[in-house]
C-alpha cells in the first residue's frame, strides 16, 4: 500500500495546489474540509479536489461542534488574546485537528498535512493538537518545504495541472473565517501606520454608515449558555451565533486593530471582524459581575481571560491545563443563568440592563433613599480594621 496522508483542503489555490504537490511526491491524498460557518461554497469543494487530485474528497458539516466545545468554553473564560484579540481563528485549528486525525485513523493513513506557512501560528497549533492526539502520525507542511518562491511560480504549476485559478482579482488579504470571526492580513495591513482600508472587512459595515438609531438586543442565558437572542429560543448555539452576527455586523461591532505577537517571535499587524463575540463577552461578563462573589470575581479576572486566550493562542487545547481551566469557569457558568439587554450603536456595544434569580444585587444595601438597610456605623470600625496598616505606616513619618 502506498503512503496515504489526510489535508486539511480549503479549496483555495494554496491546498489545490498541496493536493497536486503531494501526489507527485507518490501519496494517496484524501481532503478533509470543516464547515465552520466560513460561507463559502462547500458543495463544490469535492470536486475542486478531486480536479487537483485527490482519491476522496471529506467535508462535514461541524459548526455545532465548534460553537459548542470550542467558542463556548472560550467565551466562558473572557478569552482575548493581548487583551483584545478573541481567537476566532486559532480556535478552529485544534478542531480540525482533532477531525484530521479521525479522518487518518478512519482511512488508515500515517501521515496528515496542513496548509500553513513556517512564519505563523497555525502550524504550531495543528501540529501540536496532532501530536497530543496521535504522537504517531506524521505532519506534512508542504508550504514550509516547497520550492515555489513567488505567488506566481505556484500559479504557473496549477496551470500546467490543469488546477483551476480564479480569474476574478482576488482581494489583497489573507482571510481565514468563521462563524466566530473573520481574521485579515497582509496587502495593505502590513503597513501598521495605515488605517485598514474599507473593503478589508468582509463581514461588518462601517460605523460611519451604520444605522441612526441604536438596536436594542436582549439575551438569555442558562447556566452558562446563551439560550435565547430577543426572545427567541435557540438549542443550536452555531444558530444563535450566526443570527447575532447579521443582526450586529450592520452596525459596525467587533472591528478590531492590533499588532499582535506571534509565536514565532514576530509582531503582525491584524484585523479581526468578530460581531458575536463583541456582543457575547460584553454580555457574559455582566452577568457574572451579577451572580458572582466579589472573591470569586476578583479571582477569575485576574487569573483566566489572559492565561486562557495565552493557551489557545500557543496551541495547547489538548492539556489537562485547558480541562482544568474549563473546570474552573464551569462551576463559575453555573451560575451565570439571566437575561442581559444590550445597545448596538455605531460600533459600540453596550450593557443596558441586566437581571438574574441568582442576583447578588440587594437595592436595600445600595441605595441612598429611605429603604437604605445597611448600618452606617459599621463603617466606621470597618474603616478603623481595614485601614490599620496605613496608619501604621503613616506614623512613621515616610510617605
Ligand atoms: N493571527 C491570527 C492568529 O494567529 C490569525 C491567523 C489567521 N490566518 C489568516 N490567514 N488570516 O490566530
Amino acid at each position: 500500500m502506498g503512503k496515504r496522508v489526510v489535508l486539511a483542503y480549503s479549496g483555495g489555490l494554496d491546498t489545490s495546489v498541496i493536493v497536486r504537490w503531494l501526489t507527485d511526491k507518490g501519496f494517496e491524498v484524501i481532503t478533509y474540509t470543516a464547515d465552520l460557518g466560513q460561507g463559502e461554497e462547500l458543495s463544490q469543494i469535492p470536486e475542486k479536489a478531486k480536479a487537483a487530485g485527490a482519491v476522496e474528497a471529506v467535508v462535514e458539516d461541524v459548526r455545532e461542534e465548534f460553537a459548542r466545545e470550542y467558542c463556548l468554553p472560550t467565551l466562558r473564560a473572557l478569552a482575548l488574546y493581548e487583551g483584545k484579540y478573541p481567537l476566532t481563528a486559532a480556535l478552529s485549528r485544534p478542531l480540525i485537528a482533532k477531525k484530521l486525525v479521525q479522518q487518518a485513523k478512519k482511512w488508515k493513513a500515517d501521515y496528515v498535512a496542513h496548509g500553513s506557512t513556517g512564519k505563523g501560528n497555525d502550524q504550531v497549533r495543528f501540529e501540536l493538537s496532532v501530536w497530543a492526539l496521535a504522537p504517531n502520525i506524521e505532519v506534512i507542511a508542504p508550504v514550509r518545504e516547497w520550492e515555489f518562491r513567488a505567488r506566481e511560480e505556484q500559479v504557473e504549476y496549477a496551470q500546467k495541472h490543469g488546477i483551476p485559478v480564479k480569474v476574478s482579482r482576488e482581494k489583497p488579504y489573507s482571510i481565514d473565517r468563521n462563524l466566530w470571526g473573520v481574521s485579515i492580513e497582509c496587502g495593505p495591513l502590513e503597513d501598521p501606520w495605515e488605517e485598514p482600508p474599507e473593503d478589508a472587512y468582509e463581514i461588518t459595515k462601517s460605523p460611519l454608515g451604520a444605522p441612526e438609531d441604536p438596536l436594542f438586543i436582549e439575551l438569555e442565558f442558562k447556566e452558562g449558555v446563551p439560550v435565547a437572542l430577543n426572545g427567541k429560543s435557540y438549542s443550536n448555539f452555531a444558530s444563535l451565533i450566526e443570527d447575532l452576527t447579521s443582526m450586529v455586523a450592520p452596525y459596525g461591532v467587533g472591528r478590531i486593530d492590533i499588532v499582535e505577537n506571534r509565536l514565532v517571535g514576530i509582531k503582525s499587524r491584524e484585523v479581526y471582524e468578530a460581531p458575536a463575540p463583541a456582543v457575547l463577552y460584553e454580555a457574559y461578563r455582566d452577568l457574572l459581575s451579577l451572580v458572582l462573589d466579589r472573591f470569586t470575581f476578583h479571582y477569575f479576572l485576574t487569573h483566566i481571560p489572559g492565561e486562557y486566550a495565552k493557551l489557545v493562542y500557543e496551541g495547547l487545547w489538548f492539556t489537562p491545563l485547558r480541562e482544568a481551566m474549563d473546570a474552573f469557569t464551569s462551576i463559575l457558568a453555573k451560575r451565570v443563568s439571566g437575561e442581559v439587554r444590550l445597545k448596538v450603536y455605531k460600533g459600540k456595544v453596550e450593557v443596558v440592563g441586566r437581571r438574574s434569580p441568582l442576583s447578588l444585587y440587594r437595592e436595600n444595601l445600595a441605595t441612598y433613599s429611605q429603604k437604605d438597610a445597611f448600618d452606617h456605623r459599621a463603617g466606621k470600625f470597618f474603616t478603623t480594621v481595614w485601614g490599620l496598616p496605613l496608619r501604621v505606616l503613616g506614623e512613621t513619618g515616610e510617605s
